[in-house]
């Protein structure tokens, strides 16, 4: 029982947070006719006068321009989708041409007398808003179109930045669905984010914040910010400022992982000729070097070096001078000292290539 009671609750709350979508169908029905209509009327002129442009047809379309020929070959075209060049304006409206003929043949004297009398006018205004009252005009909503906010204060609906509900329709509730950015019943003013660039009676003017900024800042630039998101650090007099955490030693610390500072973060990326596995962990990469050494460079070096002392050693002993014996030892002591304290990492790779190393 209590359970479909809170379900009930749940769905009145979401319904009632669902922005209400303005089907709006008779008004855009009406703009329809008036779209194939108007395209009619272009068809009809050039056909009697081809090549003519607008003013030229004005002059001389005489008495063709109201005749009752000319309206029979507009009205063969008018709610027929075939008629129009792109009917993107109208998609969403089931039996279009059908509920436009209905509109046609309901008010056939209100047309004609458009035809015959009213072609100076706008016929959308004319027809749609003023005769049959099917759509308000733009900046205007609901039943008697009233004014969306912001135009009584000579501004543009909802101060030019947001969507009217039920704008040019006799439908709505009017109220403001600002753009990213802004926020506020009139939209005038900045989200979150955001700073106010200019403000005026015509609205407000704001600009995205700096990336480095958490939530408000007073203007651009990383210097606008009042507080630093994760990853960025407030320097003095610089603002807010990437933090290169591959500074810290213990950014990166697995094997032959390598520290990469990005925006806002760093990554852990493998050395080169290393790949991640399944795990992330650098492994080697064998497919990307098929020529890398069988055996690390250290290594080499010592088999290389201890290889060659055995061979003096022998060949030493095996001659039995004391001169020889004393420069032996000055080769081991000398070994020993590059053994610890030389990294092969250092070695001129010309050097490495001379010994065979590669
Ligand atoms: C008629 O007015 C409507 C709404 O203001 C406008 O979109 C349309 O372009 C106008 N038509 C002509 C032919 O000027
Ligand atoms: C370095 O990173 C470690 C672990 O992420 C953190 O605990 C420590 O505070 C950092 N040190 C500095 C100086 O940022």
């Amino acid at each position: 029982m209590s359970r479909i009671l809170l379900l009930v609750a749940v769905s009145i709350v979401m319904s009632s947070q669902k922005e209400v979508v303005i089907k709006n169908e008779k008004c855009r029905t009406c703009n329809f006719l008036v779209s194939t209509f108007d395209e009619g009327l272009k068809k009809t002129a050039r056909h009697h006068f081809a090549g003519g442009d607008t003013a030229w047809e004005e002059k001389n379309l005489g008495k063709y321009k109201t005749s009752e020929t000319r309206l029979i070959e507009v009205l063969e075209g008018v709610c027929k989708k075939s008629s129009l060049p792109n009917i993107d304006k109208f998609t969403g409206i089931s039996e279009l041409e059908f509920k436009c003929a209905s509109q046609l043949e309901k008010h056939e004297e209100t047309i004609e007398e458009y035809y015959y009398n009213q072609q100076q006018n706008n016929m959308s205004i004319w027809l749609c808003v003023e005769e049959l009252k099917l759509c308000c005009p733009g900046g205007h909503f609901g039943k008697n179109c009233e004014e969306c906010p912001g135009l009584k204060e000579g501004a543009d609906a909802c101060f030019g930045k947001g969507a009217c509900h039920g704008d040019g329709s006799r439908d709505g509730s009017g109220k403001c669905k600002c753009e990213a950015g802004y926020t506020g019943n009139l939209c005038r003013h900045c989200d979150n984010e955001y700073f106010e660039e200019s403000k005026t009676e015509k609205g407000v003017v704001c600009k995205q914040c700096h990336e480095g900024c958490l939530g408000i800042c007073s203007s651009e630039g990383s210097k606008g910010c009042s507080k630093c998101k994760n990853g960025w650090a407030m320097i003095e007099g610089e603002g807010c400022q990437d933090v290169n955490e591959c500074s810290n030693q213990s950014a990166c610390t697995k094997d032959h992982e390598v520290c990469v500072n990005t925006i806002g973060s760093y990554q852990c990326d493998c050395e080169e000729g290393y790949k991640k596995d399944d795990e992330g962990k650098c492994q080697l990469d064998v497919e990307a070097h098929p020529d890398r050494p069988f055996m690390p460079i250290a290594q080499q070096l010592k088999i290389i070096s201890f290889s060659s002392l055995i061979i003096i050693i022998t060949f030493v002993v095996w001659h039995g001078s004391p001169v020889l014996y004393v420069l032996t030892g000055i080769a081991i002591v000398a070994l020993i000292l590059v053994d610890l304290y030389v990294n092969p990492d250092t070695i001129p790779d010309e050097a490495k290539r001379f010994l065979g190393l590669y």
